[in-house]
């Protein structure tokens, strides 16, 4: 239903602007840190509508590519100064918490990250902020920490819950994301990192191609973003440009592939 309406919405807007309009829900990863900036540059005009780069602050390359670009509280790190540098770029969407369940990333408790979610996050919905919640792995441990956080942020609201996933494999991939969504049946859910491990380009680009067209499709994912908008650098298949900064075939589908009429 969501993905008719957005599917007409873009094709009354291409009419508008002689020129095809982007997709809502498709996000970019910016990986690349502050190294080759000037590749966003192939981004833009294309399906892709909005960025992240797990920042707090938009930098300037990102700011100047036309994309929406979502601030994120990355841990515990510089977040009494989250609320202030959200207000000052004007921004409407916030992501909060990456992979807390995870030692080597953000590593909270839930209950400290509720309590950290309470004091410093929670505030900017009284600003007209939409808050994308804490963004769990697939790990067995990613679930239960949700669980958790949720049960001690009882004076938070979401407007939208994030996850995590990496795997071999559409069918595995839909399996996670509908578990998910029956564990958290009430969040509309943002997919912000996710990719297919596999080894075999042309198996990366089909579980690309199917994954984005199948998410179009469901109404209850509203946002979701590949990992990544990186360079060719020998040692993964799911980057988005080669190595001279150039779409290569995973990235040509991704920023072009439009909606296709989901199965109804
Ligand atoms: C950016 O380039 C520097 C220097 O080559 C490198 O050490 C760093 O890992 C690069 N960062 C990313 C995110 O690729
Ligand atoms: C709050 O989080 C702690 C872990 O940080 C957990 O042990 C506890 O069960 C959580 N409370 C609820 C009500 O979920
Ligand atoms: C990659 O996958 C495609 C599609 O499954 C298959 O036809 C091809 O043989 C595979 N290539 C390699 C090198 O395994
Ligand atoms: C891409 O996905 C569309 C929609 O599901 C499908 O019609 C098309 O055959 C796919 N193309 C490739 C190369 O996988």
């Amino acid at each position: 239903m969501f993905g008719r309406l957005v599917a007409f919405a873009t094709f009354s807007l291409a009419l508008a602007q002689g020129a095809l309009a982007s997709n809502s829900k498709r996000g970019l990863t910016w990986s690349q840190g502050s190294n080759n900036t000037g590749d966003i540059s192939v981004a833009e005009n294309t399906q892709v509508s909005w960025t992240y780069d797990w920042g707090q602050t938009v930098p300037d390359y990102l700011k100047n590519s036309g994309l929406t670009y979502i601030p994120m509280q990355w841990g515990s790190s510089g977040i009494e100064g989250f609320q202030a540098a959200v207000q000052a770029q004007g921004a409407k969407t916030v992501l909060g918490f990456n992979e807390p369940d995870f030692s080597s990333q953000s590593n909270l408790a839930p209950a400290q990250a509720a309590s950290l979610w309470e004091q410093y996050i929670q505030p900017l919905k009284a600003d007209g902020v939409a808050l994308g919640g804490p963004a769990v792995t697939a790990a067995p441990s990613g679930i239960p920490w949700l669980q958790q956080f949720l049960g001690n942020c009882t004076s938070c609201t979401f407007d939208f819950i994030p996850l995590h996933w990496y795997g071999d494999g559409v069918g595995n991939f839909y399996n996670y994301i509908w578990e998910f969504h029956g564990e958290f049946p009430s969040y509309p859910i943002w997919v912000t990192e996710f990719a297919s491990t596999s080894t075999n380009v042309t198996e990366v680009n089909s579980f690309c191609n199917a994954s984005i067209a199948y998410m179009d499709s469901l109404d209850w994912i509203q946002g979701y973003s590949w990992f990544a908008f990186f360079r060719d650098d020998g040692t993964s298949y799911y980057n988005l440009l080669d190595a001279s900064g150039k779409p290569n075939a995973l990235g040509t589908t991704y920023l072009t592939s439009t909606i296709v009429d989901p199965p109804s």
